[in-house]
């Protein structure tokens, strides 16, 4: 079968994914039990309240066990069992790990990383995602899944593969290597046209012919920026086009919702999550905590409106987190008691109408053996459980909160080829990260209690007071030109260092920095001068400053602070043009997080932002989802102390009437419903 010219059927629809009130739910891996723990896991789920399970994520050598000879009687078997219990079911297609038989009988099947090494079975994900032996064995599996199982009543969603690209996104071998140039001829047309985008006259690079053209394995030196870029590209669209010829197959069958799970988290860049989320019957997105980071609930919170910004602003479910720990970070913290709920409610709060875990027993064997779940290893009577029996109720009492989406006055852009392009092999500082740079001004608007959109580049920004653009460093002239209509038309923006000096090629637009921002900010670039890693400069306003300066000039821009030592005394750090009928300021460094916050409250000022929650230090987070017929106040205290509010009318999680007044006890939510006047 030639997969990879098998079409997507576009006049099959489907339904949309239907859930009545917050979807509660886990993955379920009933194949690492026997019958009689299948028994108690459903009696326990309708304990919890758990509605939406998915299964056979990892169940292709089960149901596979030889090439070509199926055993469904597993499944077919969990699956009454769920459907006898009320329990809606989010099928897995299987197909996220190969099994052993298939690695055996075709070993080109492997990943090749970028060393040119193989990657061997045992782990998962053991695949490439261009190999069209894989593809022809999985789209059969899918087939055969969907045939039995694609109008089955309890199935209420389709879960492709699953994470896919959380390992496996960047392969470097042959099939890669052909289906590489099969999407430059498509996107380039001529090997010319590649030449010149990806500036090849340098270091003798030139092309005569395709086949030259390989993926971008190690070099002695420093790779070509261009092929780097254009490989991340590629390898996002080839998984897409994998998730839509398995989705090809499911429509053949079924008229259910089909959905994959996204990796919208710190540790993850591969996918283009803009290209996907369009593809996808209902965005769902997995995220684990990352105690890696300096401010992990102020991620949690970047993440949930990422990922409402992927939806479009419609709701969206949270497909995957810990109930406690993670087995995969170097220092897998447990929960504190209430953690888990709040992580929870916070997503809610943000866009997403269910919530999920990984996953519903622990193991006991495995690599995720010590991975929590909603079923510890120390049973049901425990802190976990009962906490996983009580959001369960909690999350009931929040029903009506479903289809209600989240309002804001703020946006910032964020581009996943901005991240590839900005934290590339060379750049003027390794200290300079992309994300870093986005969660920094993101921190700064959570702290003044500012509800924040995510946008791609190019999203009409009409509707926004303020749009700030951190590090976007690789911006086409159409997207910039977006920004610069928006403030002309009366916007605010802030850009901040290192944004918009390449265009889609990653060519450097002359003239001085940054090229496609610089008549917007009234400002010129003559040189970059980034800091050394603690090195820390002061400004006139006071503020402390690092990572990064600029020899800059005003072209027309006010000067609102400079540098009072450093490399460049005296030189500009933060400039505000006037432009059209609205504002672009621009921020030439790295300030210091409470310098940042201050600059910001200046600028939300001006832009006339509103506030929906308390000026802080991200303890009190409080975001407002606006219904039909009412809206919904969510406080998340995740202080030591209780805090009390102002506030009218009925409290979702207590049922209480609150008049005047909320408490929000220590590391506890509340959801006021605020009846909107008819
Ligand atoms: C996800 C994955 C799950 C499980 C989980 C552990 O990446 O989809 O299968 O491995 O992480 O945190």
């Amino acid at each position: 079968m030639n997969t990879r010219a098998a079409t997507h059927d576009a006049s099959a629809t489907s339904t949309p994914f239907v859930h009545e009130g917050i979807a509660y739910g886990c993955d379920y891996n009933p194949e690492q039990w026997g019958p009689e723990v299948w028994a108690e896991d459903v009696l326990l789920m309708r304990e919890a309240g758990v509605d939406l399970v998915a299964i056979n994520i990892f169940g292709w050598s089960h149901i596979e066990p030889r090439p070509g000879e199926y055993d469904f009687d597993r499944l077919d078997t969990i699956i009454e069992l769920l459907h006898a219990h009320g329990i809606r079911i989010n099928l897995g297609t299987g197909t996220s790990s190969p099994p052993p038989w298939l690695t055996t009988l075709h070993p080109e099947i492997l990943p090749i990383v970028e060393d040119g090494t193989t990657r061997y079975p045992g782990g998962r994900q053991a695949w490439c995602p261009s190999s069209p032996v894989f593809r022809e064995h999985a789209l059969a599996l899918v087939e055969k899944v969907a045939e039995r199982y694609g109008r089955h009543p309890a199935i209420a969603l389709w879960h492709v593969s699953n994470e896919l690209g959380c390992h496996n996104a960047l392969c470097y071998c042959d099939d890669t290597a052909g289906a590489f140039r099969v999407w430059l001829q498509a996107r380039y047309g001529t090997i010319d046209a590649v030449n010149t985008a990806w500036g090849t006259s340098f270091w003798s690079q030139r092309y005569g012919a395709w086949d030259e053209i390989l993926t971008p394995r190690l070099t002695l030196s420093s790779r070509n920026p261009g092929q780097v870029l254009d490989f991340h590209r590629f390898s996002s669209d080839e998984l897409l086009d994998y998730y839509r010829r398995e989705t090809a197959v499911l429509r053949r069958h079924s008229r259910v919702a089909v959905t994959t799970n996204f990796m919208v988290t710190a540790h993850i860049r591969n996918m283009d999550y803009w290209t996907w989320a369009p593809e996808v019957d209902i965005v769902a997105n997995d995220h684990y905590l990352d105690h890696r980071l300096a401010e992990p609930a102020t991620e949690l919170a970047f993440a949930a409106d990422l990922t409402r910004g992927l939806a479009q602003g419609k709701p969206w479910l949270l497909m995957e987190q810990a109930a406690g720990s993670v087995n995969w970070q170097p220092h897998n913290l447990a929960k504190a008691p209430g953690e888990m709920t709040r992580n929870s409610l916070t997503h809610v709060a943000r866009g997403a109408d269910g919530i999920c875990f990984f996953q519903w027993r622990a193991s006991l064997q495995g690599s995720e053996k010590f991975h929590s779940a909603l079923v510890p290893h120390a049973g049901t009577d425990t802190v976990l459980w009962r906490e996983v029996v009580a959001l369960g109720e909690t999350l009931d009492r929040l029903a009506e909160v479903t289809g209600s989406t989240v309002v804001a006055d703020a946006a910032i852009i964020f581009s996943w080829e901005s991240w590839w392009a900005g934290d590339g092999e060379t750049r003027p500082s390794q200290s300079v990260r992309y994300l870093e740079q986005v969660h920094a001004v993101y921190a700064a608007l959570h702290n003044l209690g500012v509800t924040v959109d995510i946008v791609a580049p190019g999203t009409d920004l009409s509707r926004y007071r303020l749009v700030v653009a951190p590090a976007l460093h690789l911006v086409s002239d159409a997207d910039a030109q977006t920004l610069n209509d928006y403030v002309t038309a009366g916007g605010h923006a802030l850009v901040t260092f290192f944004s918009g000096i390449v265009d889609e090629n990653d060519r450097v637009r002359p003239g001085g920095y940054p090229g496609a921002f610089r008549e917007m900010l009234g400002i010129t670039v003559e040189e970059f001068s980034p800091l050394l890693p603690g090195q820390v400069l002061t400004l006139d306003s006071g503020a402390a400053a690092s990572l990064w300066s600029e020899r800059l000039r005003s072209t027309g821009a006010e000067v609102m602070a400079s540098y009072l030592d450093g490399p460049l005394p005296g030189v500009p750090a933060i400039t505000r043009n006037r432009r059209g009928e609205g504002e672009a300021w621009y921020l030439a460094t790295a300030l210091e997080s409470g310098d940042l916050i201050d600059l910001m409250r200046t600028i939300c000022r001006q832009a006339r932002v509103t506030a929906v929650g308390p000026e802080g230090d991200g303890t009190i987070e409080v975001v407002r989802r606006v219904g039909a017929k009412a809206t919904y106040r969510f406080v998340i205290n995740h202080g030591a102390e209780d805090v009390d509010l102002p506030a009218e009318g009925r409290e979702l999680v207590t049922g209480q009437t609150v008049s005047r007044v909320v408490r929000v006890p220590a590391g506890t939510v509340r959801v006021i419903r605020e009846d909107l006047a008819s």
